[in-house]
């Protein structure tokens, strides 16, 4: 586990966005797993910033995102397809057919679970997962006791989590209570992982997540067992 220390969200943005562009330097075709939220948000305009000004090139990079929202398409401002579009992909050249996000609007979850893993095991896995981590430990929409090495699976929220994402809703009842997330499984077998956190609110999750106990009370305790664990975080 390599730990780096910074003292606020700018510096963790350009941290973590100069170890997403070392990545794609030195492998342009990278499978780049990617995750929404506030955090990632400085990440992405670095990146964009890389693409502008020194030519990062992300056409030959794929992406596959951690989570949507059931029941919202690539029209609804909440969803994390259009946080993606917004984001990130319309200022940089990645090709989005390459571009992987589940499908909220799916008719069945139970085929677009499975067709979701298909695509990541067809494109060899993941070369660099960035993850956030919520207030309850959740990584992707894996919320604590659901159990290690699962699959691409639908997800109930938990209480926590719908509270959290109902600021960017108008209201709670209005948040989503479901999800699809990509499974501990696929996540777990990235080649690195890249957990950034950038608000100090979450520095006793993230301690309980590094040094406590590995448990499924705390999803993201499992990256502790990761081979290639970087984590950049905001101190107090
Ligand atoms: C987002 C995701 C979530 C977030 C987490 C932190 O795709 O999978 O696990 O990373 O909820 O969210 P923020 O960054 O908004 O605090």
């Amino acid at each position: 586990m390599r730990i780096i220390r910074v003292k606020h969200y700018q510096e963790m943005s350009k941290e973590a966005a100069q170890i997403i562009a070392a990545q794609v330097t030195l492998k342009p075709n990278s499978v780049l797993g990617l995750a929404t939220g506030s955090t990632p948000i400085g990440i992405y305009n670095n990146l964009i910033k890389y693409y502008k000004n020194d030519n990062l090139d992300f056409s030959s990079v794929k992406t596959v995102n951690l989570d949507e929202y059931c029941g919202l398409g690539i029209i609804d401002e909440q969803s994390y397809h259009y946080y993606m579009k917004e984001n990130l992909f319309d200022y940089i050249n990645v090709d989005v057919k390459k571009a992987h996000i589940p499908n909220g609007l799916a008719k069945c979850y139970e085929s677009e679970c499975k067709r979701y893993d298909h695509i990541v095991e067809g494109l060899g896995g993941i070369d660099l997962q960035l993850l956030g981590i919520g207030h309850n430990g959740h990584i992707g929409f894996n919320e604590p006791g659901s159990e290690f090495y699962k699959n691409t699976h639908l997800v109930e929220l938990h209480a926590m989590t719908v509270k959290a994402n109902s600021r960017f809703f108008e209201s709670e009842a209005q948040t989503p209570k479901f999800a699809i997330t990509l499974g501990m499984k696929a996540i777990m077998t990235a080649k690195t992982i890249l957990l950034v956190v950038g608000d100090t609110s979450k520095i006793n999750i993230l301690e309980a997540a590094l040094f406590g106990p590995i448990t499924p009370e705390v999803p993201a305790s499992l990256l502790q067992i990761h081979p290639n664990l970087i984590v950049v975080y905001v101190e107090e």
